[in-house]
């Protein structure tokens, strides 16, 4: 069945919360939080609800992006406004087949037409390098605490648009999740054990 990319609905966000786990779980440590996350995210007054997209295979959803507003800093201390991507989420029995591609492509595509000037992430460099995002350095752009790693990420959404939009990077606070509210949110799901992998960084 074709798959088909469209805004996310308010009657979606339960299925997307329950999508986002088994995408995350045991990924990148035992269990996993982005569906906290994603939940409050929507919350967020930074939010960006028209680069909401889910992917749907026929009714089911099978995947879905987010973006939020966040500020680069400069060392002057002029604010510039860029999105930060993520989560991205397909279904473990739907990755590979190019739907996570899609949803970065149309996001971007919308992110464009809006007008924003920028996109930064942290992600594997091989995955979105595809899609033209380089290490943010390179623009100029340091994570909040100064540091520059592979894995942190920027796309120019237009030719010049990041030219001096350099400094550090911050994202919103609802990507903080305290254990005791992962533990009560997790009460909404269905029991899962949590496993060391070796995909797990830390
Ligand atoms: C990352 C993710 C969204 C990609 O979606 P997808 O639909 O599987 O991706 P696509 O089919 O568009 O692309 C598949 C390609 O990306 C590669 N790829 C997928 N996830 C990758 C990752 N985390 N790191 C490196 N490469 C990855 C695959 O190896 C494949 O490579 P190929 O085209 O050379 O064979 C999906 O795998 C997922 O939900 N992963 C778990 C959650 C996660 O890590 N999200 C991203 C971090 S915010």
């Amino acid at each position: 069945m074709s798959i088909t990319i469209r805004r996310e609905r308010p009657e979606d966000f339960r299925e997307t919360e329950i999508l986002t786990r088994k995408a995350f779980w045991d990924v990148y440590k035992p269990g996993c939080d982005e569906h906290l996350v994603a939940h409050k995210l929507r919350e967020a007054a930074v939010f960006v609800g028209e680069l909401d997209l889910v992917a749907c295979e026929g009714e089911p959803i099978v995947g879905n992006i987010m973006y939020t507003r966040a500020r680069v800093i400069a060392a002057n201390g002029q604010v510039h406004e860029v999105l930060c991507m993520g989560p991205v989420s397909v279904l473990p029995t739907h990755q590979g087949r190019g739907i996570g591609g899609r949803l970065i492509e149309e996001s971007v595509a919308i992110a464009k037409e809006m007008g924003f000037a920028g996109i930064f992430l942290y992600g594997n460099p091989f995955y979105y390098a595809r899609f033209g995002f380089r290490k943010a350095e390179e623009f100029g752009v340091m994570t909040s605490d100064g540091k520059s790693y592979d894995y942190f990420m920027g796309l120019e959404l237009a030719p010049g648009r990041l030219a001096g939009v350099s400094g550090n990077f911050f994202y919103d606070d609802a990507f903080h999740v305290n254990a005791d509210e992962l533990e009560e949110f997790e009460k909404l799901f269905p029991k899962r054990e949590k496993h060391k992998t070796s995909t797990q960084l830390f």
